[in-house]
C-alpha cells in the first residue's frame, strides 16, 4: 500500500555505514525520478551518484544535518550514509532553475517543483528496498561545486543521503503547543510531529 510505503519512508540520518549500496541500485532509483512528473516536461534534472567511501566523505563535509537538534553535529563516522544522489538542475535546459526561495515567481515557482518530486520518488524506491535516506537542502553549494569540479551549467539543487537506517523514527501528532520541531529522546528515538489531517484540509 502506498500509505505504508510513505509512512515507512521517514528522514533517516544514522546508517549502517558498512552496508554498501552499489551504483546499479542508485541508477534504478534515478530511473524512478526519470519517470516522474516534470513542469512543461522539460526534464532539466541531472544526477551525480556516489557510493565510494572517498567520494562519500568529500560530499559529507558539505552537508548540514538536523537543524533542530542543536547538540548533534550530524552522523558520526560509522553511521554515515553509504551513498548519495546529488540532484542538479541543468541551466542549459531550464535557465530559470534554482535552489533557493529568492526567485519564487512564475514560472520558476512551479518549475521549482521537479527536484522535490524526484527526491520523493527516489526515497520511496529506497524504502521499498529496505533502505532509507534524507533530503539535504542545507548544502555548502559553492564549496561542493568546486570539490566536484562541477561545470557552471549545473545548479546543485538537493543532496539525497542514502543508506541502511540505523535509527528508529516515529511520527506523532503535533501537541497542543503547536511545536513542529522534531526531537530525539534519551533512547535515541527520533520523533517527528505531524499536523492533523483536519488542521490542513481547510476548505
Ligand atoms: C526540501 C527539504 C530539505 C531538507 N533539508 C534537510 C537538511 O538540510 N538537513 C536535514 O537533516 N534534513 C533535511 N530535510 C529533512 C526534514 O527535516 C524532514 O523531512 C522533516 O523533519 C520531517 O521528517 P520526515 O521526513 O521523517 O517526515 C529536508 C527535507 C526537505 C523536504
Amino acid at each position: 500500500m502506498i500509505k505504508d510505503l510513505i509512512t515507512k519512508s521517514r528522514s533517516y540520518r544514522r546508517f549502517f555505514q558498512e552496508v554498501a549500496i552499489d551504483r546499479r541500485i542508485l541508477r534504478e532509483l534515478v530511473d524512478l525520478a526519470r519517470l516522474s512528473p516534470s513542469a512543461a516536461n522539460l526534464q532539466p534534472l541531472k544526477y551525480i551518484l556516489s557510493c565510494e567511501p572517498k567520494k562519500n566523505a568529500l560530499i559529507f563535509q558539505h552537508l548540514g544535518w538536523a537543524g533542530y537538534l542543536k547538540d548533534w553535529p550530524g552522523p558520526a563516522e560509522g553511521e554515515r550514509p553509504s551513498a548519495y544522489i546529488i540532484i542538479l538542475g541543468d541551466t542549459e535546459i531550464d535557465p530559470a532553475i534554482h535552489c533557493g526561495a529568492n526567485r519564487l515567481t512564475p514560472p520558476s515557482l512551479w518549475r521549482g517543483c521537479d527536484h522535490g518530486i524526484a527526491a520523493q520518488s527516489i526515497l520511496l524506491g529506497a524504502a521499498e528496498r529496505g533502505l532509507g535516506g534524507c533530503i539535504i537542502g542545507t548544502v555548502k553549494r559553492e564549496e561542493l561545486r568546486r570539490a566536484l569540479a562541477l561545470p557552471a551549467r549545473y545548479e546543485i539543487l538537493l543532496v539525497l543521503a542514502l543508506g541502511k537506517p540505523k535509527e528508529t523514527v516515529v511520527i506523532e501528532p503535533v501537541g497542543t503547543g503547536g511545536d513542529i520541531k522534531y526531537w530525539r529522546d534519551n533512547q535515541g528515538v527520533h520523533h517527528v510531529p505531524k499536523r492533523s489531517l483536519d488542521s490542513i484540509v481547510i476548505g
